[in-house]
C-alpha cells in the first residue's frame, strides 16, 4: 500500500476543538506513515483532508462551501494520483455521511469520529478504483491512541482520556456526533504520558468533553483525581486539562491544584449562563450558586488561579434579566478569558424545538455588551502580573515580529519578549525562560527575558 502514496503530498484543514486538532495529528501521522509529505496549502496537496466541526452553524456552512469551491481544482503536476483526493472527517463526516458525497460529488472519502484509522484504506480504494468511499460507524471499538501521530509541537502533547459525552446539554450536538463517554484505562494513560515525558515533552493537556467524569464507565465512579496524580508522577513539567463540567468538579480535584507540582494554576470551567432558569433549560444540572461556590473553593486553594469560561448568549427564551445574571456573574468572577458564542440552533437537539423569539438585534446587542465587559475584566485580571517575573514556555515568535519570542505563562497567558541578543528562536522553543512583565495588555503580557533557563 505504501508505494501508492510515496511522493504524494497532503494538507489537513482543522476546524473546532482541541479533540479535532488532536485527531488531525493522528491523521497526519498515518499519512506520513504511508509515505505522503505534509504541505501547507491546498494547491500543493494531492490529498486534502478536512477535520470538521458542527458545534455551531458557521463552521458547518463554511465546510460545504469550501469543498464545493474545490470542484474544478485540477490535479497537481507530479501527483501520483489521477485526481485530487478530498476527504471529509470529524463531526460533520459523522453526522452527514453519504449526504456529503450526494451534495458534493467530487468529494472522494467521508469518515467519522469513530474510525480515523480507516482513512488509509478508504483513500487507497478511492485512488485505485475511484468512486465514493463513505464509512461512518456508530461507536468506536478502540481508542485512536494506537494510531501513529505527528504532533504539531515537539514540546506539547494532547492526551485524550475520554471520548464522547453523556451530558446532553440541550443546545449541544456533540453527544450525537462523538457518541457516549468512553474512558481509557489509567494504565494506558499513564503509559502514554510517560512516553511523552521520555521523548522530551514539556506540557501535557488531558482532553475529554468532561474530564471530571473520567472513569465512571470503567470503574463505576469518577477517578479523574487519580489520572492527575499518575500524570504528575511521570515528571511532566506542565499539566493542564480541558474541559471540566461544573457539576462534576470534585473537591478532590480542586485540592490537586494545591498539591500537584505540575498542575498549572489555570482552569477552563464553562458556565454557559449565569441564570438558573436558563441553566435548567440547558440541562446543565448546576446552579449559579454552585458554580460561584466552586470558584470560591478554587481560590481558597490557589488565590490567583486563572479562570476561563464559555458563555452562550441568546439561548431560546433568554430575557434581559437572564442576560444580566450572566453579565453580573462575569463581573463577579473576573475571568482571565471568556469565549463568547451566540446561540446557534442545531437540528436534532432538544433546544432546536424550543420557542426562540428574541430578535437577532437584541441578541447581538447583548453579545456586544458582554464582549466589552469580558475585555475589561481580562485587562484587569492581567494587571496583577505587572512587574512580576513569570516562567514562560517558549512556543515560537510573535506572528507579526520574528524578533519577539512568544510563549505561555503558567496561567496560560500569552507572553511576548524581545529575543535576547545573539540567541536564535530555535534554541529556545520548548524551553522555559523567565520574563519580567513590563506591560500587561488585554490578551497578552510583554516583558524582558531575565534568565534563559528558569
Ligand atoms: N450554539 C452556540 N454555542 C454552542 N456551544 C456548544 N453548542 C453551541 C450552540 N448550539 C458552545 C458552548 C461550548 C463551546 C465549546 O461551544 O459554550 O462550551
Ligand atoms: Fe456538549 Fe454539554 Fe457534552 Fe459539553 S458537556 S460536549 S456542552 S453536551
Amino acid at each position: 500500500m505504501s508505494n501508492l502514496f510515496e511522493g504524494s503530498t497532503f494538507c489537513i484543514h482543522t476546524f473546532g476543538c482541541q479533540m479535532n486538532k488532536h485527531d488531525s495529528e493522528r491523521v497526519a501521522g498515518m499519512l506520513e506513515g504511508l509515505g505522503a509529505l505534509p504541505v501547507d496549502t491546498i494547491e500543493e496537496a494531492d490529498i486534502v483532508a478536512f477535520m470538521t466541526c458542527c458545534v455551531r452553524e458557521a463552521a458547518d456552512t463554511r465546510l460545504y462551501g469550501q469543498v464545493a469551491s474545490m470542484k474544478n481544482i485540477s490535479v497537481r503536476e507530479g501527483s501520483p494520483f489521477n485526481k485530487r483526493l478530498i476527504a471529509v472527517g470529524g463531526c460533520i463526516g459523522q453526522r452527514d455521511g453519504a449526504k456529503l458525497t450526494d451534495e458534493l460529488p467530487h468529494l472522494d472519502v467521508v469518515f467519522g469520529t469513530h474510525n480515523l484509522g480507516s482513512l488509509p484504506a478508504l483513500l487507497t480504494a478511492a485512488a485505485q478504483e475511484g468512486g465514493h468511499r463513505v464509512e461512518v460507524l456508530d461507536a468506536a471499538d478502540d481508542f485512536s491512541s494506537s494510531l501513529p501521530t505527528d504532533r504539531e509541537n515537539a514540546w506539547a502533547a494532547w492526551l485524550p482520556i475520554t471520548v464522547g459525552c453523556n451530558n446532553f446539554c440541550t443546545y449541544c450536538i456533540v453527544p450525537y456526533v462523538r457518541g457516549r463517554e468512553k474512558s481509557r484505562t489509567l494504565e494506558d494513560i499513564a503509559q502514554e504520558a510517560q512516553g511523552y515525558v521520555d521523548a522530551g515533552v514539556k506540557e501535557i493537556t488531558l482532553l475529554g468533553q468532561n474530564v471530571n467524569s473520567y472513569g465512571r464507565d470503567l470503574y463505576g465512579e469518577p477517578r479523574f483525581a487519580e489520572v492527575l496524580d499518575a500524570v504528575d508522577a511521570t515528571g511532566i513539567e506542565r499539566l493542564r486539562f480541558a474541559t471540566s463540567h461544573p457539576k462534576d468538579l470534585t473537591d478532590e480535584v480542586i485540592a490537586r491544584f494545591g498539591t500537584l507540582r505540575s498542575l498549572m494554576p489555570a482552569l477552563h470551567l464553562p458556565v454557559q449562563s449565569g441564570s438558573n432558569r436558563i441553566l435548567k433549560a440547558m440541562n446543565r444540572r448546576y446552579t449559579r450558586e454552585h458554580y460561584l461556590d466552586l470558584v470560591k473553593k478554587l481560590r481558597a486553594v490557589v488565590p490567583d488561579i486563572a479562570l476561563s469560561t464559555d458563555i452562550i448568549v441568546g439561548f431560546p427564551g433568554e430575557t434581559e434579566e437572564d442576560f444580566l445574571e450572566t453579565y453580573r456573574l462575569v463581573e463577579e468572577v473576573g475571568y482571565n478569558q471568556v469565549f463568547t458564542f451566540i446561540y446557534s440552533k442545531r437540528e436534532g437537539t432538544p433546544a432546536a424545538s424550543m420557542e426562540d423569539d428574541t430578535p437577532r438585534e437584541v441578541i447581538q446587542e447583548r453579545f456586544d455588551r458582554l464582549v466589552d465587559l469580558v475585555q475589561r475584566k481580562a485587562f484587569e485580571a492581567n494587571q496583577d502580573e505587572q512587574g512580576s517575573v513569570v516562567p514562560v514556555l517558549v512556543e515560537g515568535t510573535s506572528k507579526r515580529d520574528t524578533s519577539i519570542l512568544a510563549g505561555r505563562s503558567p496561567k496560560n497567558q500569552t507572553v511576548h519578549a524581545p529575543l535576547p541578543a545573539g540567541v536564535e528562536i530555535d534554541e529556545l522553543i520548548g524551553t522555559t525562560v523567565s520574563v519580567k512583565v513590563d506591560e500587561a495588555r488585554t490578551w497578552y503580557l510583554s516583558g524582558t527575558v531575565v534568565n534563559e533557563d528558569a
